[in-house]
């Protein structure tokens, strides 16, 4: 029975460029997708740019040039960046097209049709001087809980604090610099508070078409049975803006994730009109189709309230599946331009060329989960020299050789009863690949378990050496009368070459074409894995399959990533540091007495432990003892300065009776004192040696 599947990625934003990052899922989805295809299932894989929204708009307009030159161009960069990687699309389109457009329009029709439209007028930030209402992210202002300078309009990155753009003090136009007014507009609201659509959702997130902690996080959004958790989305965007109109609304258009999954449709559509393929299969109410979105954990909240909410009211099947996956680290840690650890694509193979090497580290840490997946630099050239080239490339260029010098390229009859020698016989059985460990490898690959499939295919890799070694080829060679026998243990060797090539052709399907055409078979398919080739079969001479990965072009790639060693660029922040560098030191604040300061009881804390938080942008979480019963928990925007690692231990200060406050991450006791100015860096307070955890200082 083979099955009919069609699977996305989400669509990469048309303002920037493909990087490491990014490329853990596209890995990902391609990765299960050849091996539905291999397995004889019908498999259509899709995606497209996300073009529309207020940066793409301003980023054209910056560059001189219209958004459509702007998208055109990143399209074709992404295109070229995801065939480097051997992402093969079934169909990369855009959501700039008119398929997208009508499925757009088509969806808000039916939804407004059934009364899950309401129009309401809003007050929001108005950019004077660029004439346009500003997205949240286009407003900076000092924070309204911290005062820190230079803060977004939705949250704070110092103090982790959420808000409105209209909390934030002195807010500017981060497009102009203008100071925003407010005015109020119409905006288009879907109706995601109506009951209809909770009850859905309560009903759907617990179908099993999400991950057990995606379910969960869904429990939290939703909340408790009753409790109407969900509030109405936003849906337009006032003129000017990049995106499609909203039809019957002049001058109102759609926010750019109205029309971003619709994208996936708008692809799959050209799709149709490519192969002859009928639309409404895959997608009508009852569709007996697999439809697979694999997206990273941050845009669960779209695709798994939005998406499935519109397309069960507009007359479309949901979804069977979301495959949310963690995020990237490197190192450790987020990708840092600082560091030389935001790698995009493109660099990747400008200095390492061969991207299997990429998918395959990929493939042997991802697990299905959401848990974030390291890209340890040191251990991915390790990983790619000891298994790749030493375990499964060295079988065939240990064995190849004396087949094409010694037996003019043919192979020898290895059925059971022709084998000479008792210990051949006897082998051939005890190393041959299992039909269970061939169901083992395909289920992992069914479950997005790669790791798991790649442990097994490597256990496989260790016997196919560890036969080798025993019957040491190149031994035999040099002895008289042996011939049969090294005839023999090439061609079995070869043979589990050519079964671990078939199973890994999902990861390394470029590795593995090179693979057909060495030993001159015809296309892999995951039915070849348990049969072998027969006798006199000709093979092609071995030429190099591989090469290992030489450490010295990651250290290059990493510098030559280094944000620091490029010239400097004008970039906000730099701009700003120069006009800042006239002035020495920030004025001095306002004069107080001496009962004022009292009233910060500042003490000496011991920082126990200190770790990064994930998500955090410039977060610690410190645990400080300060003498009490149970120690504090303080998140510390001291993340750029400091690892962990060094601060845990040391004695510094903290302001002990601050009012708790609720963070993003958590709740956080206090606040750890440190010093900054107008130059770079962030220097925690530590008192001198002999202070005891919980001394006050005054
Ligand atoms: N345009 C939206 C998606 C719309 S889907 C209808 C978007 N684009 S994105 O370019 O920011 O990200 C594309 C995908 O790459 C997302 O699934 C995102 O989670 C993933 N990743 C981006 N950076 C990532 C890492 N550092 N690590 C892992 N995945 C990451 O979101
Ligand atoms: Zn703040």
């Amino acid at each position: 029975m083979t099955r009919k599947i069609l699977v996305t990625s989400a669509l990469p934003y048309a303002n920037g460029s493909i990087h490491l990052g990014h490329l853990v899922e596209y890995i990902q989805t391609d990765i299960w997708v050849r091996f539905q295809k291999m397995r004889g299932n019908t498999c259509h894989y899709v995606c497209a740019d996300d073009t529309h929204g207020t940066p793409i708009m301003l980023r054209a307009e910056k560059e001189g040039i219209t958004p459509e030159q702007l998208i055109a161009r990143v399209w074709q960069e992404h295109y070229d960046d995801f065939a480097a990687f051997h992402v093969q699309f079934d169909n990369y389109g855009s959501t700039n097209s008119n398929e997208t457009k009508e499925s757009a329009q088509g969806i808000y029709r039916t939804l407004k049709a059934n009364g899950l439209i309401e129009v309401r007028s809003i007050e929001q930030y108005y950019d004077p001087v660029k004439n346009m209402f500003l997205p949240d992210r286009f407003i900076k202002g000092e924070c309204p809980k911290c005062h820190a300078k230079d803060q977004y309009g939705d949250n704070c990155e110092v103090c982790g604090a959420a808000y409105a753009p209209t909390d934030l003090i002195n807010p500017f136009s981060a497009v102009s610099g203008a100071k925003p007014e407010l005015r109020n507009s119409d905006h288009y609201f879907f109706k995601l508070s109506a009951d209809t659509c909770q009850a859905f959702l309560r009903q759907w997130t617990r179908g099993g078409a999400l991950q057990p902690e995606a379910a969960n996080k869904m429990q939290e959004w939703l909340g408790a049975e009753g409790e109407n958790k969900l509030t109405d989305w936003d849906i337009s965007r006032d003129a000017p803006y990049f995106g499609f109109e909203i039809p019957d609304a002049p001058g109102k258009y759609f926010y750019v994730w109205l029309d971003a999954p619709v994208g996936y449709m708008g692809s799959f559509k050209q799709l149709c009109a490519k192969t002859g393929l009928d639309f409404s299969d895959y997608w009508k109410q009852g569709s007996d189709a697999e439809l697979y979105h694999f997206i990273g954990k941050d845009i669960l909240y779209f695709h798994a309230l939005f998406w499935p909410a519109m397309l069960q009211h507009a007359g479309f099947r949901t979804p069977t599946k979301l495959f949310a996956h963690g995020f990237l680290t490197v190192n450790g840690e987020k990708m840092s331009k600082s560091r030389g650890t935001f790698i995009t694509a493109r660099s990747y193979v400008d200095h390492i060329k061969n991207t299997e090497y990429l998918r395959y580290y990929y493939a042997a840490k991802l697990n299905g989960t959401m848990e974030d997946i390291d890209l340890n630099l040191e251990d991915f050239v390790a990983k790619v020299n000891s298994d790749l080239i030493g375990k499964y490339i060295n079988i065939a260029s240990r064995c190849a050789g004396f087949i094409s010098k010694k037996f003019e390229g043919k192979l020898a009859d290895i059925h059971a009863d022709k084998l000479i020698s008792e210990p051949l016989q006897i082998d051939s059985g005890f190393y041959k690949l299992k039909p269970e460990v061939v169901a083992e490898v395909a289920d992992a690959y069914e479950k997005r378990d790669f790791s798991k499939a790649l442990r097994e295919i490597m256990a496989f890799a260790d016997s196919a050496n560890q036969f080798v070694d025993r019957h040491k080829p190149w031994v035999i060679a040099k002895e008289t009368g042996k011939e049969t026998e090294l005839h023999q243990v090439c061609t079995l060797a070869l043979n589990m070459f050519r079964q671990l090539s078939i199973l890994l052709q999902p990861v390394l399907p470029e590795l593995a074409k090179n693979v057909e055409s060495f030993l001159n078979a015809p296309r892999f398919t995951w039915e070849d894995v348990l049969t072998t080739l027969p006798a006199a079969h000709t093979i092609n001479e071995y030429k190099h399959l591989a090469t290992r990965l030489d450490p010295k072009l990651i250290e290059a790639m990493v510098a030559a990533n280094q944000e620091s060693l490029k010239p400097m660029t004008d970039s906000h922040s730099e701009t700003r540091h120069a006009e800042h560098q006239q002035h020495a030191i920030a004025p001095i604040a306002e004069t107080i007495g001496i009962d004022d300061f009292m009233k910060i009881d500042l003490r000496v804390a011991h920082i126990v432990n200190a770790e990064h938080v994930e998500g955090a942008e410039k977060l610690l979480k410190l645990t400080l003892d300060i003498g009490e019963e149970n120690p504090r928990t303080v998140f510390a925007g001291i993340k750029s300065a400091y690892d962990p690692e060094k601060l845990k231990g040391r004695m510094t200060v903290m302001v002990a009776n601050l009012a708790p406050r609720k963070m993003k991450f958590g709740m956080s006791e206090g606040m750890v004192l440190a010093a900054s100015g107008e130059t770079p860096g962030l220097f925690v307070l530590s008192p001198d040696d002999g202070a005891q955890p919980g001394m006050r200082i005054k």
